[in-house]
């Protein structure tokens, strides 16, 4: 069966500096289905060599080592432009004809994927409805990838749902969150669920809490206009953090399938109940780099959060009283992706020497990016001196252990998935509204009061000192750690 991938918001930046790339490696792998035609929808007036031509540049460059001019070349047969503006019926008439043309009148499975600006994304969808353009028979397939932020808020995102459901089922529909194209996140699935010793005490019997820390050492840069109304929490926790902690704390599903896993994953987020204002000032943080306010595209007021640290409680069996802390920021110490699995001290101390605290303890910190990998901390006897005790580790890397594999960029898996019609790495519609449920009411007290303050850091650390405060408050410390590349 042929596939015709069709991008709106062709011209713009995500579509040549990750879909193409993306789409280009797995051709070059040879995964991309036979006979695969690729789209690109746009106000801007190329023809389709001109378009080629621009896109066989950004290939190259986002693709470096991987390029290779006569592949691409072939490859650059497959893609068409078809000039359109997302509030004209007429373009869409005009876009149907040409899929139409170039798919010779037969049967093909069609993704549609919208890369443009969020607020044209109902608009789309209700122009692919009307130019029938979104119905699909059992022979052919039609699906939309709609792109990060799904919505500000839970009412956005449920009228954005509803929107999308008039024209698309549900099954049709592929919310995307590159963190799950991510091979280490992935990973932690099957290091859960594909191995018996971690599960007896992934658990609140053996666990003190866990910490996802998503650590960038860049500031806003050029995105500063979209990133002062986003800030962190709509930038990276309602969804990425989110999706990660999804992982780390779901039950096994019955299957490896979109909705047995979506339903696990859901389930997670309903067992996190929103917080009040009083939890909010107790156990939310947020802060500003200094200098935030110079980027062009800033009010010289804002109050936009570019660090959130906060500690949510899944209230379940599994995990019961253990503090789940997320954090983010812009402007960090190092870029660095971890999942810190904290375990319990030993129940009866043996040796003076430790461990004496919880951070003593045992530690799994799965290394999400760049370092992608997973270690496992644990106290080891110094020889010759005593019984002195020093903390050792385990390591597993992944770039060393599959030396010649790179690491694919998350975009191929996902795309791939979209293509083939596997959801289990997209956020199913319930999930992404009970991702807002969590994130609204923090926002909304942020925004109507002061509390918590909105701390400032220096860049280049690991946030304001104060929630490094936060955390010895309870007993328990940050794992700031940035990872060794070797
Ligand atoms: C994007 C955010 O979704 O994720 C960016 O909008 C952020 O602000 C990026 O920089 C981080 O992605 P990654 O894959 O580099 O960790």
């Amino acid at each position: 069966m042929p596939h015709t991938f069709v991008i709106f918001g062709a011209s713009g930046d995500l579509t040549s500096r990750k879909l193409i790339p993306a789409l280009y490696n797995l051709r070059r792998k040879g995964r991309l289905p036979e006979q695969t035609r690729i789209v690109g929808f746009s106000r801007t007036a190329y023809s389709h060599e001109d378009w080629r031509k621009e896109l066989a540049e950004t290939t190259a460059k986002f693709t470096g080592d991987n390029f290779d001019g006569e592949l691409w070349e072939a490859f650059s047969q497959q893609i068409f432009y078809q000039p359109g503006d997302i509030g004209v019926a007429d373009d869409f008439a005009k876009l149907k004809a040409f899929l139409e043309e170039i798919e010779g009148g037969g049967d093909a499975t069609r993704v549609y994927y919208l890369s443009t600006a969020p607020r044209f994304y109902e608009p789309a969808i209700q122009q692919l409805g009307a130019a029938g353009l979104a119905c699909e028979t059992c022979d052919c397939k039609r699906r939309v990838v709609i792109e990060k932020p799904f919505g500000t808020d839970l009412a956005t995102a449920k009228a954005l749902n509803e929107s999308v459901h008039q024209h698309f089922a549900e099954h049709q529909v592929y919310r995307i969150d590159h963190y799950l194209g991510k091979e280490t996140v992935q990973n932690l699935l099957v290091l859960r669920f594909a191995n018996s010793i971690f599960e007896p005490v992934w658990n609140r019997n053996y666990i003190d809490h866990v910490q996802i820390t998503v650590a960038e050492e860049v500031e806003v840069g050029k995105r500063a206009g979209y990133y002062d109304n986003a800030g962190v929490m709509r930038d990276m926790v309602q969804n990425h953090l989110l999706q990660l902690l999804m992982i780390t704390a779901m039950e096994a599903p019955v299957k490896y399938a979109a909705d047995p896993v979506r339903d696990e994953k859901v389930k997670v987020l309903q067992a996190i109940k929103p917080m009040s204002a009083e939890d909010i000032r107790r156990d939310t943080f947020r802060g500003q780099y200094r200098g935030y306010t110079r980027h062009d595209g800033v009010e010289a007021t804002s109050r936009t959060a570019t660090f959130a640290a906060l500690k949510l409680c899944v209230h379940n069996w599994r995990w019961q009283g253990v503090p789940f802390y997320l954090r983010s920021g812009k402007a960090m110490s190092c870029r660095t992706t971890q999942i810190v699995i904290q375990f319990r001290q030993p129940p009866h101390m043996l040796f003076a020497d430790g461990p004496r605290t919880a951070a003593d303890s045992n530690r799994l910190v799965i290394q999400v990016q760049p370092a992608e990998g997973i270690q496992l901390h644990f106290e080891t006897k110094v020889p010759d001196e005593g019984m002195k005790i020093r903390q050792t580790d385990l390591d597993f890397n992944y770039r060393r252990e599959f030396r010649g594999k790179g690491m694919p960029e998350a975009y191929e898996r996902l795309l791939l998935d979209a293509l083939e019609g596997d959801a289990s790495l997209f956020a199913r519609a319930d999930e992404a509204e009970a991702a807002w449920a969590i994130i609204d009411p923090i926002l909304e007290s942020w925004r109507a009061g002061d509390k918590p303050t909105l701390f400032m850091y220096d860049p280049g650390f690991w946030g304001p000192e104060e929630c490094t405060e936060w955390m010895h408050g309870q007993g328990r410390e940050w794992f700031d750690s940035c990872p060794v590349l070797k």
